[in-house]
């Protein structure tokens, strides 16, 4: 298996799979063992950045981008794909945010780990889409995330109603393979800041 990092050192990277329906049809519902196996968790952490802006224009799934040098830990020892586990968006230590108590807890996510083949992006993105309504975006915000599973590789799509369907899939497996209790715990891993609260 070529790390993400390997795959992004080639002059001419593989051309993603396609989608196809057989795909579709046979996805499992729960991915991954009872408990999280290295090289996971793995912990990721950095200040939130804007991307495209397509995830929630086109997609309906806004994601929360980290820096490149916050993607080194997994790109490192994970390849290209979807993935699943936890977030948490940490509110500035000072001045006032849009954010509540309940939108700085830890929440399930979906990540994103590739080029996106359906926009043919050029560079490596981890994408990060919480399972939770936020009321405004927190750009610059501090984000951290604990990876506990792979999902499924990035596909390339002939429409995008079809990796919108795709994604919804994602996000039922993710909460599903959550619903562990060996995966559960970690919700109260010390990486995340479990006395955060909002200092307005
Ligand atoms: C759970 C999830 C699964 C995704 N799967 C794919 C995929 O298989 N193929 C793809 O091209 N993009 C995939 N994406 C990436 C989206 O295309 C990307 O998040 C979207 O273009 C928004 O990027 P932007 O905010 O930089 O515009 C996925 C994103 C998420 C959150």
């Amino acid at each position: 298996m070529a790390t993400a990092a390997e795959v992004a050192q080639l002059e001419k990277r593989p051309a993603a799979p396609r989608q196809t329906t057989q795909f579709r049809l046979a996805r499992p519902q729960v991915v991954g063992p009872d408990c999280p196996e290295p090289p996971f968790p793995i912990l990721l952490a950095g200040p939130v950045q804007a991307g495209f802006g397509r995830g929630s224009k086109e997609l309906g799934c806004p994601t929360a981008n980290l820096p490149d040098e916050s993607i080194t830990a997994i790109s490192s020892v994970a390849k290209t794909g979807i993935y699943y586990g936890y977030a948490q968006v940490l509110p500035p230590k000072t001045g006032t945010t849009e954010l509540c108590e309940d939108d700085i807890r830890v929440h399930p996510m979906v990540m994103s780990l590739g080029y996106n083949p359906y926009y043919k992006n050029k560079t490596l993105a981890a994408e990060i889409h919480i399972l939770h309504e936020f009321p405004s975006d927190f750009y610059g915000y501090d984000m951290k995330a604990l990876v506990l599973g792979y999902i499924r590789p990035e596909l390339d799509y002939t429409s995008r109603e079809a990796l919108i369907e795709d994604i919804e899939v994602d996000k039922r497996v993710a909460l599903n393979s959550l619903d562990r209790p060996r995966y559960t715990k970690y919700r109260e891993d010390p990486h995340f800041d479990l006395s955060c609260t909002i200092a307005n």
